[in-house]
């Protein structure tokens, strides 16, 4: 096994913060001067948190796109040594086709990432409260000063739920892959019941992954293992519409059911994520939910042999279909050792208020800032992105998208397999659209000060 190098990794890479420190907000930058932006960098790199760093008032990390990596000094024939996907950015017409980002998702229409409001740098800081994040703002604030070299495009703020919920009402962050060599296994273990621990290789570059092999570096001609302990982080802002999300369910409860309940209801929401408000697994739990008004982070399930047919858990649930575990071929085997390769650590945070009333369209914006961080955009979030979430032909299904946040026309129907016959409902609309976005290459704290050198200098 490996042994990780702690203090080069950033510490986001390895942690959410989101036990010690709830609050966040993400700066959107801009380099306007790339002389002074060194200079910044050199400025905010002591407050960089770290993967040896127990900090327990504020955590702050940094990423960057292709064009500020660019800015900073990294040549055209350094970047092709990137991920092709973080060298193109997620707006091209191809990256649009594999992410779907059509209609009212399309780029031309986000209120950043797009051409019209492009960004630089992503600076993420963490607190353990409100007070604690507004005097680390002001402290950053102050340093975006016209002779920074920065300029601050937008402030996103974000924050987990007290009942870590998102919006739609269930319980988010149970599914996640644990780092081999961080000691993540047993906490994830004692904490769920599972865990699936991945080779470092696939979030953190420099390690063998799961293929058994160490992908070639980023290299930089000054420093050849420029790419080494970084990552590449993937930034979607997903809106979420909670009053078309529970009017829909409501709605087709009553079709199905004309004396339907707010438990049937809850039932075929839950059969659209796949577990329950709770979090418990429905696979698991195929009447009820066994811990209503509560938690349940049960992780210790797979569907083969349990529910091979999709009977508790449809086979296109949202969370069937973005880790289908021992399910996706015949082979459970074979399954499993392929969906290993397609993992992801989802590191996102709900912004805007909780709605009062899930049926009534208060005209808030609420939804998902999706952060998720990967070692290879391709394999891991597009491949689960465009062959899982947005795959009409996924597994044995016919022209469905993920119910939960799949890009679709008003011709979508979902699957509910049962015996003797399936239920299908038709008609759902998009329950998410996209409002910004950009992939990001996170650094290590090695290549982050190389970054702050000026080309030519020593
Ligand atoms: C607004 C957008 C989204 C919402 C509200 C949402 C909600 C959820 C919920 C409630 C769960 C179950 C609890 C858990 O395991 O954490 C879940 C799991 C998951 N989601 Fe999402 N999700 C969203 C977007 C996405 C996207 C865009 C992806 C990837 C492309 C994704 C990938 C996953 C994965 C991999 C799991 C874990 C599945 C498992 O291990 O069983 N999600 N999501």
């Amino acid at each position: 096994m490996a042994s990780l190098n702690f203090p080069d990794i950033q510490g986001f890479v390895l942690s959410s913060y989101a036990t010690k420190m709830p609050c966040a907000n993400y700066f959107l930058l801009k380099i306007t001067d790339v002389k002074n932006c060194r200079a910044w960098l050199l400025q905010v790199l002591p407050d960089i948190t770290t993967g040896t760093d127990r900090k327990n008032d504020f955590s702050l990390n940094i990423a960057f796109t292709s064009p500020a990596l660019k800015q900073l000094g990294i040549t055209d024939k350094e970047l092709t040594t990137f991920s092709p996907a973080f060298q193109e950015g997620m707006i091209t017409a191809t990256r649009q086709q594999i992410l779907g980002d059509t209609g009212n998702s399309d780029p031309k229409n986000w209120a950043w990432g797009n051409e019209q409001y492009s960004v630089d740098i992503l600076l993420l800081l963490f607190a353990i409260d409100e007070t604690m994040l507004q005097k680390r703002v002001d402290i950053l604030k102050n340093t975006f000063v016209a002779a920074s070299g920065i300029d601050l495009l937008q402030i996103l703020a974000a924050g987990r739920q007290p009942d870590s919920k998102e919006h739609f009402g269930f319980l988010d962050g149970v599914g996640q892959p644990t780092i081999e060599g961080t000691g993540q296994k047993e906490r994830q273990k004692n904490r769920t019941g599972h865990a699936t621990e991945l080779k470092a290789g696939e979030f953190v570059l420099g390690y063998e992954n799961e293929m058994q092999k160490v992908d070639p570096l980023p290299a930089t001609g000054t420093m050849p293992e420029f790419g080494r302990n970084g990552t590449y982080l993937v930034f979607r802002q997903m809106e979420q519409h909670v009053y078309d999300f529970w009017n829909y369910v409501k709605t087709t409860a009553n079709s199905i059911n004309t004396q339907s309940s707010i438990k049937d209801q809850e039932k075929l929401a839950a059969k659209m994520v796949g577990r329950w408000p709770s979090g418990a697994p429905i696979s698991e739990y195929p009447d009820s939910d066994p811990a209503p008004g509560s938690t349940n982070e049960e992780n210790n399930f797979s569907y083969a042999t349990a529910d091979p047919s999709g009977f508790g858990c449809p086979i296109g649930a949202h969370i069937r279909r973005t880790n289908p575990r021992d399910s996706l071929f015949d082979d459970p085997d074979m399954s499993t050792l392929t969906v290993r390769r397609h993992r992801i650590i989802r590191r996102g945070r709900s912004y805007g208020d909780r709605t009062q009333d899930v049926y009534t369209d208060d005209g808030k914006s609420r939804g998902l800032h999706f952060i998720c961080i990967n070692s290879n955009i391709e394999r891991q979030f597009e491949f689960i992105q465009q062959s899982w979430v947005n795959n009409l032909g996924f597994s044995t299904l016919d022209h469905e998208t993920d119910p939960l946040v799949g890009q679709r026309n008003d011709n979508s129907v979902y699957s509910l397999q049962g015996c003797p016959a399936r239920t299908r409902i038709h008609n759902l609309p998009n329950f998410v659209t996209i409002k910004g976005g950009a992939y990001f290459f996170m650094p290590g704290m090695a290549a982050l000060k190389e970054l702050t050198r000026e080309p030519g200098t020593v």
